[in-house]
């Protein structure tokens, strides 16, 4: 069994020292690497900049942007048996990117923006029948329609939720609280947890569904 990951936010930079980024400290990405590794699965993790290291007997593939990522991805996933995009991938992009390093006056005060692919779905056109894809979809608000709703835009098997406007879990923090979906409906619901309690927790429904 050959898992592919991604985690922790994307950068789009502006020029070398800014960019435009998502909060995300890539460690429910990494707990479910390392829960993955345990399983004894082969795990490829294609990983944002985070300030985590990378998990024993894990292939970390370390990129910057959603175009890096999606690159990564691409070269590996028709050897994976599963896909699973935890990352926080930037939406948007700067159309342009400068070379060298901005000052006040040269920069303007409204940016032009550009859609970054969407990593998830796009594979997921090219997927195969054996392959399972699971997304991830962090809200503020109306999870419960948004999640389901996300599964089927994005083409995937499973979608985990978490709301992260609570406070003390889920993004940045060791902690999260999820809801998880298939195709059939509403799976369950774990947490509050530590995150690597909710790795072990989604591989298992995964688990008894799938393999
Ligand atoms: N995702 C991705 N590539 C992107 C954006 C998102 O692979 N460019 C993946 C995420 O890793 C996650 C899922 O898609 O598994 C949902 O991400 P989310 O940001 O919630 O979805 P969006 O499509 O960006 O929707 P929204 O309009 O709510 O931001």
């Amino acid at each position: 069994m050959r898992v592919l990951i991604t985690a922790g936010p994307t950068r789009e930079h502006l020029d070398p020292v800014r960019y435009l980024t998502n909060g995300s400290s890539g460690k429910m990405g990494y707990a479910l690497a390392e829960a993955a590794v345990q399983q004894g699965w082969k795990v490829d993790l294609v990983s944002g900049p985070v300030a985590l290291p990378a998990p024993a007997g894990v292939n970390r593939v370390a990129v910057v942007s959603a175009q890096e990522m999606y690159a990564a991805c691409a070269d590996r996933f028709a050897e994976c048996d599963l896909f699973m995009a935890v990352a926080a991938v930037a939406d948007f992009r700067p159309k342009y990117r400068a070379e060298q390093k901005q000052t006040k006056l040269e920069t303007d005060s409204t940016l032009a923006l550009e859609p970054t692919v969407d990593i998830l779905k796009t594979l997921g056109q090219r997927r195969n029948a054996h392959q399972v894809l699971v997304g991830f979809a962090a809200e503020t608000h109306d999870l419960e329609t948004k999640a389901p709703a996300k599964l089927i835009a994005k083409g995937c098997d499973w979608i985990v939720a978490n709301d992260v406007s609570a406070p003390g879990i889920g993004m940045e923090a060791d902690a999260n609280a999820v809801t998880l979906w298939n195709r059939s409906g509403r799976v369950g619901r774990k947490g509050p947890a530590p995150k690597r309690e909710i790795a072990e927790w989604l591989w298992a429904q995964l688990i008894d569904a799938q393999f």
